[in-house]
C-alpha cells in the first residue's frame, strides 16, 4: 500500500526548476520516469507536467531515503523533499538540466505495473492499446502538451470573446430530433415511452432563439453529436466554438472572427495571420480547385479546356460538351516523364471519384506524347499545351465529364499529385481563405429534391430571392466557411427571421406547411415576436486544435475519442444495459449485434 501525504505539500512543479533555486528546500510530487542505480548512488528522473526533474539519493546524504528509493520502479508515484543544487555534470538537453534536488526523505505515494505502453514522447504503439490505456497514454508529455494547447486555446477565444461583449450560454444536451441533418444520436424517454431526445448535431436553433430572446452576442464551446460514417478528421461527439449575434450582416461576422483568427493564432502558435483573409466565392473554388475547401498552399489550379477542344474529333470529349459537360485539365509541373504504369495508377485514382477516364498530354523537348493525340490536329494539341501554359516535361492531365465529377476527380487528383510530389513537406503555412456565396441548396439525385447546402436557416442572398422558387438551384447563400490549409475549420450564416421566408424555404426542401410546424414550430411561432436579423458561425474547435498543435488525428486532441466504430474502446461504451433499464423505457432488443 502507498504512503499517505500526512500533511505533506507540494512545493514546486518539476520542470519549472532553475538555477535561481538552487539552496532551495522543495518537495516534489510526480512518477518515476527512469531509475539508476550507480553503486552508492541512485537517480531517480520524477516527471510531472511541466517536466522532468533528476533526483539524486545517496547513502550518505540520507541512508533510509537511499535505501527506499532503491525499490522504485518505472510509473511509481512518489513524494521526495530535499535541496536543489547545482548539478555537477549539466544536461543541455533537458530544461531542468543545470540543477538536481537532493533526495533527503522520500514517500511512495502508490506502486506501479510496467506499464503496457511506454510513457515517453513520439511512441510507435499501436492505435487499438493506446485507447484501452487512455490515462497512461495521456501521460505521455508529447499528449499533455496538446492538451494545455486545448485549454489555453479555449481560454484565449473565451477572453477574447466576453472583451467583445459576448455572453457565453449553455443549451441543453436532451432536445428534440430535427430532420435535415445528419443522422442522431437518440436517448429513449422513461416518462414518455416511445418518445425519444436527440442529442444536438449543434446548437442551430436554440442560439437563434438566444438571439430572439435579445442576448445580442452568445457563444459557446458546445459539445455536438453526428452518428455519421467517421474519417480522420471527424468523430461521433466533437466540439464546437459556436457563436451567434444581432444586428449584423456578413462582413461583420467576418471581421470579427478574422480578428479571433489572428489572436488564437499568434498566442497559441506564434504565427502572424495576415488579415484581411483572401475571400473566394464558391463558384471560383470548384472551378479552380475542384472543391469548396480549396487548399491554397501549391498551385496546379484546374484550367477549362472546353473551348479548346470544341472542335474536336474525340469522341468522348466532344459528347461530354454536347451533353453539357465540359472538359479540364490541371498541370503536374516537371511530370512529363512520368511512365505509363504510374500514369495509368492516376487514371484508377479519378476513376474512383466516378471519372470515366484520364487524358493525358506529355510535353517532351521536341514532341508532344500523348494516347489521344491521334484525334487532334498539331494545331489543336499546340492550343491545349497554350491554354494551360505547360512547358517541357509538364504533364497535362485531362477530364471530361458533367461538371460536378470533373470538379471532384480533378480536385481530388490535385491533391493527390501534391502528395506524391511532395508538394507540401516542410511546407509551415497556416493558408486561410473565407468561401463565400455558397448555392442555398444542391439537388439530391436520389431522393430527386433539393436540400440545404448549409441548414434550412441560412438567409438567401439579396438578388437571388426572387428565384427561391422558381428556379431553388441558382439561389446563393449568405453562408461562409472559413478553410484553413483545404480543411473546413468552421461554417456559418445569416439566418432567415422571417416566418414567411424560412416557410418557404421549408417549402422548397420539400416540406408540407403542417410538417414544417411539427419540426420546426417553436423556430417559426419565435419569428412572430420581433426577431432581430442575425447570423453567427461555429468552429470545429477540435480541428482547430489539430492545427495549433500540428496533428492530423483527430483522436490525439480529444482526451477520450471513439474509434473508427464510434466505440470506447477504454470503457467499453456502447453497451448492454440492464433489464430493468429497458424495461423502463418501453424497450425491447429485437436483435443483439457484437
Ligand atoms: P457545421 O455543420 O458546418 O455548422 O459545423 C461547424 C464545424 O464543426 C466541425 N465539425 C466536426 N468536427 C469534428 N467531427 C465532426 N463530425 C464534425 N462535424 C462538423 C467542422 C465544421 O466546420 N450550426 C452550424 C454553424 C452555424 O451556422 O453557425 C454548424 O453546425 O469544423
Ligand atoms: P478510349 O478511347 O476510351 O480508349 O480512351 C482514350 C483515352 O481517353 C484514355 O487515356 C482514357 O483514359 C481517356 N478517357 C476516356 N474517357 C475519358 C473522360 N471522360 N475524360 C478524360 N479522359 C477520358
Amino acid at each position: 500500500m502507498g504512503e499517505a501525504l500526512k500533511g505533506l505539500k507540494r512545493t514546486v512543479m518539476c520542470g519549472e526548476l532553475r538555477e535561481n533555486s538552487i539552496g532551495n528546500t522543495i518537495t516534489a510530487m510526480g512518477w518515476v520516469q527512469k531509475k539508476r542505480n550507480l553503486g552508492g548512488l541512485v537517480f531517480v528522473d520524477l516527471r510531472d507536467r511541466t517536466g522532468l526533474l533528476q533526483v539524486v539519493f545517496g547513502e550518505e546524504i540520507n541512508e533510509d531515503a537511499f535505501t527506499k528509493a532503491d525499490t522504485v520502479k518505472s510509473e511509481y508515484c512518489i513524494a521526495v523533499t530535499g535541496k536543489i543544487v547545482k548539478r555537477e555534470a549539466p544536461n543541455e538537453n533537458m530544461p531542468t538540466g543545470m540543477v538536481e534536488l537532493l533526495g533527503e526523505n522520500i514517500k511512495i505515494l502508490s506502486e506501479s505495473e510496467t506499464p503496457p505502453i511506454y510513457i515517453k514522447e513520439n511512441l510507435d504503439a499501436g492505435e487499438n492499446i493506446r485507447l484501452k490505456y487512455r490515462y497512461l497514454d495521456l501521460r505521455r508529455p508529447d499528449m499533455q502538451k496538446i492538451f494545455m494547447i486545448r485549454h489555453k486555446t479555449a481560454k484565449v477565444i473565451r477572453d477574447f470573446l466576453d472583451e467583445k461583449g459576448f455572453l457565453e450560454i449553455e443549451t441543453p444536451i436532451l432536445g428534440k430530433s430535427t430532420p435535415e441533418g445528419a443522422r442522431d444520436y437518440l436517448v429513449p424517454s422513461r416518462n414518455f415511452n416511445g418518445k425519444f431526445y436527440a442529442l444536438p448535431q449543434s446548437p442551430q436553433l436554440l442560439k437563434q432563439l438566444l438571439m430572439v430572446s435579445g442576448f445580442d452576442k452568445y457563444f459557446q464551446i458546445a459539445k455536438c453529436f453526428r452518428d455519421e460514417d467517421l474519417r480522420a478528421n471527424r468523430q461521433p461527439e466533437f466540439t464546437q466554438v459556436d457563436m451567434e449575434l444581432s444586428f449584423v450582416e456578413e462582413d461583420d461576422v467576418i471581421l470579427l472572427n478574422e480578428e479571433l483568427i489572428k489572436k488564437v493564432f499568434k498566442e497559441i502558435a506564434g504565427v502572424d495571420v495576415k488579415t484581411p483573409i483572401e475571400r473566394m466565392p464558391y463558384k471560383t473554388a470548384m472551378e479552380k480547385y475542384g472543391s469548396d475547401k480549396p487548399d491554397l498552399r501549391f498551385g496546379m489550379e484546374i484550367n477549362d479546356l472546353s473551348e479548346v477542344v470544341k472542335d474536336t474529333e474525340f469522341k468522348v470529349f466532344k459528347d461530354t460538351l454536347e451533353n453539357g459537360g465540359s472538359v479540364r485539365a490541371i498541370k503536374a509541373e516537371g511530370c512529363g516523364s512520368m511512365g505509363r504504369k504510374q500514369i495509368d495508377k492516376l487514371g484508377d485514382f479519378v476513376k474512383t471519384f466516378k471519372a470515366k477516364g484520364l487524358a493525358w498530354i506529355a510535353v517532351k523537348e521536341n514532341e508532344i506524347k500523348s494516347p489521344i493525340a491521334k484525334f487532334f490536329t498539331e494545331e489543336q494539341l499546340k492550343s491545349i499545351v497554350t491554354a494551360i501554359d505547360a512547358k517541357v516535361n509538364d504533364l497535362i492531365l485531362i477530364v471530361a465529364d458533367k461538371d460536378n465529377i470533373v470538379f471532384k476527380s480533378l480536385g481530388e487528383l490535385r491533391l493527390h499529385l501534391a502528395k506524391e510530389m511532395e508538394l507540401l513537406k516542410n511546407n509551415k503555412e497556416f493558408r486561410f481563405v473565407w468561401v463565400t456565396e455558397f448555392p442555398l441548396l444542391s439537388y439530391n439525385e436520389e431522393e430527386k429534391r433539393f436540400q440545404a447546402e448549409h441548414h434550412p436557416f441560412t438567409m438567401p442572398m439579396d438578388e437571388d430571392i426572387k428565384y427561391l422558387e422558381s428556379d431553388p438551384g441558382r439561389v446563393r447563400a449568405k453562408a461562409y466557411d472559413i478553410v484553413l490549409n483545404g480543411e473546413e475549420l468552421g461554417g456559418g450564416s445569416i439566418r432567415i427571421h422571417e416566418t414567411d421566408l424560412q416557410e418557404k424555404m421549408l417549402k422548397v426542401l420539400g416540406f408540407t406547411k403542417e410538417r414544417a410546424w411539427n419540426s420546426f414550430g417553436f423556430l417559426l411561432e419565435a419569428f412572430n415576436y420581433g426577431p432581430p436579423p442575425h447570423g453567427g458561425l461555429a468552429y470545429g474547435f477540435d480541428r482547430l486544435t489539430m492545427f495549433l498543435a500540428s496533428t492530423e488525428n483527430i483522436k490525439d486532441v480529444i482526451a477520450f475519442p471513439k474509434n473508427q466504430n464510434a466505440a470506447c474502446v477504454m470503457t467499453e461504451a456502447p453497451n448492454v444495459v440492464d433489464d430493468k433499464q429497458l424495461d423502463e423505457l418501453g424497450i425491447s432488443v429485437l436483435k443483439e449485434e457484437n
